[in-house]
């Protein structure tokens, strides 16, 4: 059985990329920052670079394209826009893409940027969703809107459950401590910052997580669950206004 396996490369500060490979040894990268660690890793696993994969525009996703590109100029980068340099396929809404290693469709996620994609593949559950959703949180409003971003988040509130999701940035220790502060409701999250804890002391990292925790505690993501039941009955707030509120008083955080 041809399995897929995910490295997950720490990147700059506090971004991830991720290399997809299958026992052939076809990989994939998604969104490298820096080339070098990635380069590094492909060379000391003998892996053979097929595609690189871009959620959206900026650097911190991009900017390793180029150094992976130099070392292996056959590979193929599919991203949601002509401007990113060296993209060979444009992406778009609902589109479907098979290679040796992935079976990905595409969703568009406009609001932290315009272009934003994520890559959903359905049959090894698993979902690569850049700077649109965080564990605990969601991605800054750079160039959408309030309501592009909410019903981008829906898109992802939408999908199975038992998807494992991928995200852009080690920021969930941040989201916890956000949301436990402005809710005034440390009790409310005392699960999840245990859950999050102990994956943190295990794995350094906090990804992957699960679609159904998210929907469980995540207030951008799902303002249906108890909790989001209970701060919109205290606050008087309906599921955007709950979401509206709380990504502005996160931007001042
Ligand atoms: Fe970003």
């Amino acid at each position: 059985m041809n399995s897929i396996k995910i490295k997950i490369i720490n990147q700059l500060k506090d971004n991830y990329s991720f290399i997809l490979y299958n026992d052939n040894k076809d990989a994939s990268i998604i969104d490298p920052a820096e080339s070098l660690p990635i380069i590094e890793y492909v060379n000391y696993n003998d892996l053979k670079i097929r595609d690189i994969f871009i959620t959206h525009h900026h650097k911190d996703h991009t900017s390793g394209i180029e150094g992976i590109k130099k070392q292996f100029p056959e590979i193929n980068i599919h991203s949601p826009s002509s401007h990113i340099k060296n993209t060979r396929f444009v992406l778009r809404n609902n589109d479907e893409i098979e290679t040796q290693i992935n079976s990905f469709k595409i969703i568009s996620t406009p609001g932290h940027t315009l272009d934003h994609i994520i890559y959903l593949d359905n049959k090894n559950k698993i979902l690569f969703c850049g700077d649109t959703l965080f564990r605990l949180g969601c991605g800054r409003i750079f160039e959408g809107t309030f309501d592009q971003m909410f019903s981008s988040l829906q898109k992802i509130n939408n999908l199975d459950e038992n998807l494992n999701i991928y995200c852009g940035h080690e920021y969930t220790i941040n989201n916890l401590d956000f949301i436990e502060n402005i809710l005034n409701k440390k009790n409310l999250f005392t699960n999840v910052r245990q859950k999050v804890e102990s994956d943190l002391k295990q794995n350094g990292k906090s990804i992957p997580f699960s679609l159904s925790d998210e929907k469980s505690y995540n207030l951008f993501l799902n303002q249906e669950s108890n909790i989001g039941q209970l701060i919109k009955e205290e606050l008087g707030l309906k599921n955007f206004d709950l979401f509206k509120y709380l990504r502005e008083k996160k931007d001042n955080f």
